[in-house]
Formats: C-alpha cells, structure tokens, sequence
C-alpha cells in the first residue's frame, strides 16, 4: 500500500487536474466549499474525528465514512512539507474566469512566493471577493499555495490567465498612487497587485483607470503583497466579509 500511495501522491503534485491537500483544515474547507475529494489518509484516525468533532462538525461525518489510516511514517512518504494529520487528493474544478458585478476580484501579476500567493487567496476568500486571477510561470493550485491557503481555492475561482481579464474596471494598488479610502471600492473593481520583488509592470500600470495606495508612515516602502491584498478589501470595499460569518464563528 506505502509504494503505491506514495506513487500516487508524488504523480499527483504535477497533475494539473488534481489538487493535494495537507493538513485537517485544508481538507475541511474543500469538503465545506464543494470539493469533490478522491483520496484522504491519516495516521490515527480516531485523533483526526476528535479534532473535528471539536472544530468541525459538519465535515465529521465525511472523515469517518471516507479517511483511510496507514501505519506511521506513511504520511512523511507522501509530502515534502513536515506531515500534517492529514493529506488528500481532490479534483481541481473547472474555473473561468469571473464576470464584473457582484464582488471585486484580486489579480496577482506574476507573484513569486507560494506561501503569499496562498495567503492571499485566503483573505480573498474570507472577504467574498469574486475569484483570484494570476499571471506569470507559478500554478497558484501548486500545494505550497493549497497549503498557504488552508484549502480555501475551492470558495472561490482561482485561476492563471496570461493577461488581466476583460470587462473590469482595473485598479492598480501601487505604493505611489491617490490614498485607498474607506469604501470606496466598487463590485465592478479588479484589483491588481504587483510582485514582491518588483511591483506591477509598466504595462498593467498603463491599463488601469486608477491608482491606489495604502498609507504608510515615511520611511517604509512596501506593504507585503497578502497584507495589501487583505487591506485593499477590508478597507476599500464596504461588502467585505458580509454574510460570511452570521451565526457565530465557523471554525
Ligand atoms: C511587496 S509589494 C512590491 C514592492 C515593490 N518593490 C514595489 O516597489 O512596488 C507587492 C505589491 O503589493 C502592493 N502594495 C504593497 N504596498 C502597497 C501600498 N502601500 N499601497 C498600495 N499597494 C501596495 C502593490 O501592488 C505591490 O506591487
């Protein structure tokens, strides 16, 4: 069972219609959001339905019926990352890309780093926003950023264009453009943000219809790139977060 599951989790981490999943709230967010999971292993069962009769509920009945426990040290064969209590494969759904309306969607020129990527989706996903949208050579399913986003690309449509989809008003958020005031953001908004190393490209800056900054107190340069993304939403677009917790926090 070890040789073969491990062969399947390895093929898996470059299978564009798969998507691992580490980690007891990266499963739990694609069961809630729809995921459609295909495989999920633990190492001690009975450790992984406590958890989540404690934090999970509703997501409890699925683990019992559907994780299968291994013997220990099965789970250290299966990712490159320290072994969580819990690893799956899922189908990636298909996506396209959002129509303006209903929420702002994020677009993340060329990103580099995975773990902002992720962290990104996830506050993106929290607000509501309508999808996340990234250009450049990162896959932002690749696990790192699955991982980074504690699984929350299933809330959302998270995909990779080539270029800025058409039909949104473009934002650019840009360290040196007019001040991001409170609500001011419509549904109607895409907002893009640059890469961490060198912000967003002449050419995307030549396509938007504004610029936004956050302030920041003299001296500092940059917001990091999820911290921007989290901002821009809270603060900038007055539906943020709306309808998404109402009867108390859902863990
Ligand atoms: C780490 S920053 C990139 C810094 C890059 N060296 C630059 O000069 O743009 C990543 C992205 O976050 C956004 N960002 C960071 N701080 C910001 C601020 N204060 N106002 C608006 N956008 C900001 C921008 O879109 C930026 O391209």
């Amino acid at each position: 069972m070890g040789d073969a599951l491990a062969e399947r989790f390895r093929r898996a981490r470059r299978d564009p219609a798969l998507a691992v999943l580490e980690g007891f709230h990266a499963v739990k967010h694609a069961l809630r959001f729809g995921g459609e999971l295909v495989e999920a292993v633990t190492e001690d069962l009975p450790a992984l339905l406590e958890l989540a009769a404690g934090l999970a509920p509703d997501v409890a009945a699925w683990l019992a019926a559907n994780v299968v426990e291994c013997p220990q040290g099965t789970l250290a064969r299966l990712t490159p990352e320290p072994p969580d209590d819990v690893i799956a494969l899922a189908r990636r759904p298909a996506v396209a890309a959002p129509a303006p309306g209903g929420a702002p969607l994020i677009l993340l020129e060329r990103p580099t780093h995975l773990g902002n990527v992720g962290a990104a989706i996830r506050v993106a996903a929290a607000a509501g926003a309508a999808g996340v949208i990234t250009t450049g050579p990162i896959d932002p399913w690749h696990p790192q950023v699955l991982r980074g986003a504690r699984g929350l690309h299933f809330a959302l449509p998270v995909l990779r264009l080539a270029e800025p989809p058409a039909g949104w008003r473009l934002v650019a958020l840009h360290p040196d453009g007019e001040p991001l005031r409170h609500g001011r953001l419509g549904a109607d908004a895409c907002l893009a943000f640059g890469s961490e190393r060198r912000g967003l490209s002449a050419a995307l800056l030549a396509r938007a219809e504004r610029r936004l900054t956050i302030p920041m107190r003299p001296g500092v340069s940059s917001l990091n790139l999820a911290t921007a993304v989290a901002v821009s939403l809270y603060l900038g677009w007055p539906e943020a977060g709306r309808g998404v917790v109402s009867e108390g926090r859902s863990r």
